[in-house]
């Protein structure tokens, strides 16, 4: 193992099982039982948690700690499986594997699948309205995360992401555009939250907002190269779909070279952002560390 694996697997070893225990709480108990087990389906699937652990990071990297961040990092990973559990449904990508299971409406149906969504969506707003937080930062976190959910972030980028289905070619810039919504918005979002709530000054806080737009960025190169060139098995989802539905993606309109420099100058540009923090020796790590995962 590299460094850089070294002090993720660290991390991950110090973070998920805090996350693992606190996601499915607010799902255990309530009278729609089915729409419970439909939510914690997705939840307890093994996702890698990228985006709240980032989060809780981004708290660490300023000071503060995994205490003050954990609701952030919770909604991420909510508002995240509800993008994932509608991003699989017949009417966006209509695939039947995610995270190694049957997709959640193949189990649940589509109707269960789409309130699974919602319900977890909400969720996300709930959890972090209700935690024990400075109340300004916690208005500010809400805001990050409308900002990176919303129509201008994640929900838009899938918009536009269909839409491209049906054009025959479209530039770069577009394709930028789209990849810095649908996945460099949450991401983004999942930094900047952090920093919010670990109580971050204007300028870390804008080091952490361009740090996460880079490697937001480069997440979804990365996922578009391992769409056209991993297993299955690895990736726990069904491979070639962004061929099989002619989708533009970086390594479609780059060619794999291409895509694989267009990934690494995004790493580049985030890891440049890390510079002026108090501890940035993680999120160092975590750069390096998903230009080059294999999942
Ligand atoms: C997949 O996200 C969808 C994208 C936004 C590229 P992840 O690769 O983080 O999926 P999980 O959470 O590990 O399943
Ligand atoms: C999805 O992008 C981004 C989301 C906001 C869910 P993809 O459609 O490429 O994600 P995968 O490959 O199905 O995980
Ligand atoms: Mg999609
Ligand atoms: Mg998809
Ligand atoms: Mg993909």
């Amino acid at each position: 193992m590299n460094d850089a694996s070294t002090q993720v697997r660290a991390d991950l070893d110090r973070l998920l099982p805090v996350l693992d225990t606190a996601l499915t709480e607010p799902f255990r108990l309530g009278p729609a039982v089915r729409l419970g087990e439909a939510v914690r389906y997705s939840l307890e699937a093994g996702g890698k948690r990228v985006r709240p652990v980032l989060c809780l990071l981004a708290s660490e990297a300023v000071g503060g700690s995994v205490a003050q961040a954990l609701p952030g990092a919770l909604a991420l990973e909510y508002i995240h499986t509800y993008s994932l559990i509608h991003d699989d449904l017949p009417a966006m990508d209509d695939d039947d594997l995610r995270r190694g299971r049957p997709t959640n409406h193949k189990v649940f149906g589509e109707g269960h699948a789409i309130l699974a969504g919602d319900a977890l969506l909400t969720e996300a707003f709930g959890v972090l309205a209700a935690a024990d937080l400075d109340p300004v930062r916690r208005a500010e976190a809400l805001v990050l995360l409308a900002e990176g959910a919303g129509w201008h972030g994640m929900a838009g980028g899938q918009a536009l992401d269909l839409e491209g289905e049906a054009i025959a070619s479209y530039d770069l810039d577009h394709l930028r555009l789209i990849h810095r919504m649908k996945t460099g918005a949450l991401l983004r979002a999942s930094l900047e939250i952090g920093a919010v709530l670990g109580g971050a000054s204007s300028s870390e806080r804008a080091a952490l907002r361009a740090y996460g737009e880079a490697i937001g960025l480069a997440f979804q190169i990365q996922d578009d190269i391992l769409d056209a060139t991993a297993t299955e098995a690895e990736l726990g989802k069904r491979t070639g779909k962004d061929a099989g539905k002619s989708k533009i993606t970086y390594p479609s309109l780059l060619g794999l070279d291409g895509a694989r420099n267009a990934l690494d100058e995004a790493t580049e540009t985030a890891l440049c952002q890390l510079a002026t923090l108090p501890k940035p020796n993680s999120l160092a790590a975590w750069a390096r560390y998903l230009a080059q995962r294999a999942k």
